[in-house]
């Protein structure tokens, strides 16, 4: 017998679950456009070299569903969007001027172990800028990040923007440890994954990786640092105050934007992808239950580079629909009414022969903007307001024998069941009415 669940880690979206999907992506959309960002869309296969280029080891080692297709071509099933969104850029940067700004809503798939917060398929939010001046994309991608999360009601006290850079990164690792570069990279992997691990495990792989380094304690004392004024006092008692530079300079700006409570220095944020070069961030939902990013990003200064194009500055932000429904729910963000349909009114009938007096109004009431359910079958008339409160109509518009002859229709009111007779010569008051939402 075939099973009728979805595939393992996917979901399916009935009509309910993808209202909620609607609601969520629509607010997306409007956040990305009130900030001028334009909707762009890619395949979802793409050339596996795309991802082994700068997805890193993680991506493509464990997470990464690809086949050879019937031309023996290596594919991937999209795990992300910045590669595909880079390979895009890379052919036309040069007719657009800049800043460009560039909005999707892709689903992607990773082979993940299902969990709370994880699924093989996604739909993420992505949103990025490229050739912005000086670090101006990257404040931004976070007031675009910050906005959204706002714009369902969320506030400091449920999320907080966890930020480093990876400049800061590379100069404690090559700088202060003097670690190479293979090092280097196996010890951001680590600190990426340190929110995961129990202090005794990242301990123990800390001393594992650095065993032979004089320097660990120096490494211990970075990842108390709890705040920028402490990461400034720490690089530049090592002299390497110019690190800072990226972090200082998005302060003022953020400042002024009133987004600065929302932000906070986290030495553990080095973003597992291989492409970040500066400032990067994580999301997190403050509440202990539900401590996943609900969004990653950060800026990308040489990715069209892979293309043979030369560098110009990206920086943008992925938000996981799953993440964020977590987070919604978790702080009760979601509107109540969001998994009940809504129609303007819902057109029936006792009478065989006016099934097509319906289908003409209706035609005229759907050119006039508004939503109409007809039904398409003769009905009895104590049925139908139990479908039309299940449907959720606002109106219901009746025809009996008596409109019949009369060549009008009985229109009642939903939430109060007022009910008014409108003729059907004449169907503008109707319209307004409708339109109203008042008889
Ligand atoms: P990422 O951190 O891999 O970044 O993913 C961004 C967000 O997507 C995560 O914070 C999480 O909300 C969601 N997400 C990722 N994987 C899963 C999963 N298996 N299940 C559910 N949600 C998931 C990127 O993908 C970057 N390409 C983002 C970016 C855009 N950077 C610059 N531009």
């Amino acid at each position: 017998m075939l099973n009728k669940q979805p595939y393992k880690g996917t979901r399916d979206f009935f009509p309910h679950d993808k209202r909620i999907l609607d609601y969520i992506f629509e607010r997306m959309r409007c956040t990305a456009e009130s900030f001028g960002y334009e909707s762009y869309d890619g395949p979802l296969l793409e050339d596996i070299e795309l991802y082994k280029a700068k997805s890193g080891e993680e991506l493509i080692n464990e997470q990464i569903y690809d086949f050879t297709d019937r031309g023996e071509r290596h594919v991937a099933i999209r795990p992300e969007m910045t590669p595909t969104l880079a390979r895009m850029v890379a052919q036309i940067h040069r007719e657009y001027s800049k800043p460009l700004r560039w909005y999707s809503i892709p689903n992607l798939m990773r082979y993940e172990k299902p969990q709370k917060g994880r699924v093989r398929e996604h739909w993420q939010f992505n949103c990025d800028i490229f050739g912005a001046p000086g670090r101006m994309g990257e404040v931004e991608i976070l007031d675009i990040a910050i906005s959204l999360l706002k714009s369902f009601g969320a506030n400091s006290s449920q999320f907080e923007v966890l930020i480093n850079d990876r400049q800061v990164i590379d100069v404690l690792f090559t700088k202060i440890l003097k670690l190479n570069s293979e090092e280097s990279t196996k010890m951001i992997k680590l600190i990426d994954r340190s929110k995961k691990l129990t202090p005794e495990l990242l301990e123990k792989q800390i001393a594992e990786f650095l065993k032979e380094n004089k320097s660990v304690t120096i490494f211990y004392d970075y990842l108390k640092l709890q705040n920028f004024e402490e990461l400034f006092t720490f690089l530049d008692n090592h002299g390497h105050i110019e690190a800072v530079l990226n972090l200082k300079s998005i302060m003022t700006p953020l400042q002024a934007l009133g987004l600065i409570e929302f932000i906070k220095f986290d030495p553990t944020i080095a973003r597992g992808l291989d492409y970040y070069t500066g400032i990067v961030f994580e999301i997190f939902d403050k509440n202990p239950e539900n401590r996943r990013a609900i969004c990653g990003g950060g800026a990308y200064a040489d990715l069209l580079k892979i293309f043979d194009e030369p560098s110009l500055p990206g920086v943008g932000l992925g938000l996981g629909d799953v993440t964020l429904l977590d987070f919604l729910k978790t702080h009760k963000l979601l509107p109540e009414k969001i998994t009940q349909p809504h129609n303007d009114i819902q057109l029936c009938t006792d009478q065989a022969d006016s099934i097509n007096t319906l289908l003409s109004i209706s035609d005229k009431l759907r050119k006039s903007g508004l939503k109409v359910i007809v039904s398409l079958d003769v009905v009895k008339f104590n049925k139908v307001f139990k479908d039309s409160e299940k449907n959720g109509a606002d109106f219901v518009g009746l025809i009996g024998e008596n409109e019949k002859n009369n060549c009008t229709i009985q229109i009642k009111e939903m939430k109060n069941r007022i009910q008014k007779e409108f003729k059907l010569n004449d169907i503008n008051d109707l319209i307004i009415a409708i339109k109203k939402k008042s008889l």
